[in-house]
């Protein structure tokens, strides 16, 4: 699949997630320190908005009951999630966020 251009580096803060659409998904973009991460927007528990998770570190706390996610993998890493969310690869192209979608 190709990479295509999802957001501005300067768009999202350190420490914090942006959601985009991307390919007709709901994709959040997170900034940690830098390193850019991708993962799907949408809780598998009740379809909240990760993107406006908390991040602490390389997890992200879901905003509306507070299952974690890796940042990196997407692995869910404590409930009321059920599994995890698919995790997209991540590249940046001068200014701007890449994703393989
Ligand atoms: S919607 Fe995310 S834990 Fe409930």
């Amino acid at each position: 699949m190709p990479f295509v251009r999802a957001a501005a580096v300067s768009d999202i803060a350190s420490g914090k997630g942006k959601q985009v659409s991307v390919g007709g998904k709901n994709v959040a973009i997170f900034n940690i320190n830098g390193t850019f991460c991708a993962i799907d927007n949408d809780c598998p528990h009740r379809g909240a908005p990760l993107a406006e998770g908390d991040c602490e570190g390389n997890t992200v706390v879901c905003p509306w009951h507070g299952a974690t996610f890796d940042l990196t993998t997407g692995a869910h890493l404590s409930p009321p999630a059920p599994r995890g969310v698919k995790a997209y690869p991540v590249q940046i192209v001068g200014d701007e966020v890449h994703i393989e979608i």
